[in-house]
């Protein structure tokens, strides 16, 4: 059975492609088949497309079992000016319109649509308790995400079931911001960002690409999903859990407005705003997580790098 991943060479997607390998054909859609090869080659076949349009890549969506779509130009690498704005957006919309204008030209339908969101569709919401039937926030982040799911809710009139993970902020090893939040607390200059009563929502990187081939396989299973841990944490709780585990201090804090000259909006939404995310439907199907503690999930992604 095929799985098409756009995205592939990313974060997660290089995670799911090596979960995948075994049971499935693994077709990894990039912008940049050499670099795309040189990063995936060994657990999938690489096709190249352009991230917006339809192409030859539709012989690999036509009969698939699934296609995830995880493309979309990285959020939190550096400052938002307009042009960074636009590719935010526009690649996730772009993604997702060639993604289900693919699928309308398929004589075979995919069985199923994962789409990729995230928990920014809440926007900034203080202590506010959320889960799949909270209401959209406001902001450029909850836009961003709005706009791809209204996409992607189109795939099922065509006949693919499909479902929208909103995922919280991946930890793991070899991308995601945790190597960005560790590297201040390598020079023993530890500590949380603004109040640090900011909730942050994560999800270690092996719940969150078994939470994928979970609702990809589970054919009962379609629309909203959040992929966050059940226990959410406040950021400077967070930062303290991740100094004991790394054997660091975390005693700075890195005042709001000073995170906001440095990164300007980027820091608002990012960093000095969170989400208590509750993965309620997750939990509902009956998913079993691997990291329901913050401290449990950064020992074992520790102790991973040691073996890597
Ligand atoms: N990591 C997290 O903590 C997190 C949290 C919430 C949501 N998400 C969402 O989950 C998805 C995957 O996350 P990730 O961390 O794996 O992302 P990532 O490491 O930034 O990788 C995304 C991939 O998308 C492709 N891409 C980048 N810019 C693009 C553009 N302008 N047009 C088309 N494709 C483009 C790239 O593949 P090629 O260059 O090979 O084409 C890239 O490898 C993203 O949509 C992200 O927003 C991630």
């Amino acid at each position: 059975m095929r799985v098409v991943i756009t995205g592939a060479t990313g974060f997660i997607g290089r995670a799911l492609c090596r979960a995948l390998h075994k049971d499935y054909e693994v077709i990894a859609l990039s912008r940049d088949s050499n670099r795309a090869a040189k990063s995936v080659g060994n657990w999938a076949k690489v096709v190249e497309w352009d991230g917006r349009t339809t192409g030859s890549w539709i012989q690999q969506a036509d009969g698939a079992f699934a296609i995830i779509n995880l493309a979309g130009e990285n959020v939190a690498s550096g400052r938002w000016n307009k042009a960074k704005k636009a590719g935010i957006l526009h690649s996730r919309m772009d993604t997702s319109r060639a993604v289900l204008d693919a699928i309308k030209q398929t004589n075979k339908k995919p069985k199923v649509v994962i789409q990729a969101s995230a928990i920014g569709y809440y926007g900034s919401r203080g202590i506010e308790r959320l889960d799949e039937n909270s209401t959209a926030g406001k902001g450029f982040l909850a836009d961003v995400c709005r706009n791809s799911e209204t996409i992607a809710n189109q795939i099922e009139s065509l006949g693919a079931r499909c479902v929208i993970i909103r995922t919280g902020v991946v930890l793991g090893n070899g991308g995601g911001a945790l190597p960005r939040i560790i590297q201040p607390f390598r020079f023993f200059l530890g500590g949380h960002i603004g109040s640090g009563r900011q909730w942050f929502s994560w999800i270690s990187l092996e719940d969150e690409v078994a939470a994928i081939k979970f609702l990809m396989e589970n054919e009962n299973l379609q629309g909203v999903f959040n992929l966050t841990a059940p226990k959410p944490i406040t950021m400077k709780r967070f930062c303290r859990k991740l100094g004991w585990v790394i054997r660091r201090p975390s005693w700075l804090f890195f005042p709001g407005f000073i995170m906001r000259l440095a990164l300007g909006e980027m820091a608002g939404e990012v960093l000095l705003s969170g989400q208590r995310v509750k993965p309620k439907r997750l939990l509902e199907a009956g998913f079993e997580f691997k990291h329901i503690e913050v401290k449990k999930a950064l020992k074992d992604i520790k102790s991973q790098k040691k073996k890597s």
